[in-house]
């Protein structure tokens, strides 16, 4: 029974209507990540942040998932052995399309945190600066987002799945941020089978033993069909 790690990025959340960051006319065209993604941005200019994923949050309202989040929820729920999904996405669309067993490594749009006391609760559809943190009241509440300079999440769940992975997958993810681009490195080096599947080559293509090219919807649920019947 293969133990199977999956990384997802922003391209299996495109055929839904997401923006990617990077690809022409992606959100850090539009929205420089020192403006809006940094702890420095937030503390500079809280009111735009908040408005960035005012606005995200909001887009995530007419967006569904898509055939490659229900292949992957499908493949959790029948694969024999573990299943683990790293995601990079702050959206919700792989727990809305079933998947449980699930790493939001960079953060989630629907949730708040507070940066005085590090409680955390659903957003409200609309933050703003003034808003107060309902366990100790203070003014310091942010979405609860991993920014630019800050540590990703989930490392204790993360690093013994990566350790233990005979299969690494990623997902829609240009391989430049990390520590999410290390991963395929690191479990090739341990021995585990890797597998690109991308639009185009990421930047650590070289790191993937397997390379497929093409959507995410059809890429996906081809090789979750693959790995079901024993392929
Ligand atoms: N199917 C598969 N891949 C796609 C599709 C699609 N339909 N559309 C785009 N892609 C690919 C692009 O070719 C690109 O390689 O998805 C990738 C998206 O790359 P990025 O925009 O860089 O997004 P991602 O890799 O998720 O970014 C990582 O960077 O900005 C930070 O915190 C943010 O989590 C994000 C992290």
């Amino acid at each position: 029974m293969q133990n199977i790690v999956i990384l997802t990025g922003a391209g299996i959340s495109a055929e839904s209507g997401l923006s990617t960051f990077r690809d022409a006319g992606g959100l850090w065209e539009r929205y420089p990540i020192e403006d809006v993604a940094t702890p420095e941005a937030f503390a500079r200019n809280p009111d735009l942040v908040h408005e960035f994923y005012n606005l995200r949050r909001a887009n995530l309202a007419s967006v569904t998932p898509n055939a490659a989040h229900l292949a992957l929820a499908r493949l959790e729920a029948e694969h024999p052995g573990t299943v683990t999904l790293i995601t990079q996405n702050v959206d919700d669309l792989h727990e809305r399309a079933g998947s449980t067993a699930l790493v939001h490594m960079h953060g989630a749009l629907k949730g708040a945190l507070c940066h005085t006391c590090d409680h955390r609760w659903p957003a409200p559809d609309q933050m703003w600066p003034k808003d107060t943190c309902p366990s100790c009241h203070a003014q310091t509440t942010r979405p609860d987002i991993v920014w630019f300079g800050e540590v990703p999440y989930g490392a204790e769940r993360i690093d013994p799945a990566l350790n233990a992975a005979d299969v690494f997958v990623a997902i829609g993810t240009s391989g430049n941020v990390y520590p999410a681009a290390a991963y395929a490195q690191h479990c090739a080096r341990l021995g585990a089978h890797t597998i690109e599947l991308n639009l185009e080559p990421s930047t650590n293509q070289r790191d993937f033993a397997e390379h497929r090219y093409g959507p995410a919807s059809k890429l996906v649920l081809q090789w979750v069909e693959e790995v079901l019947a024993g392929v």
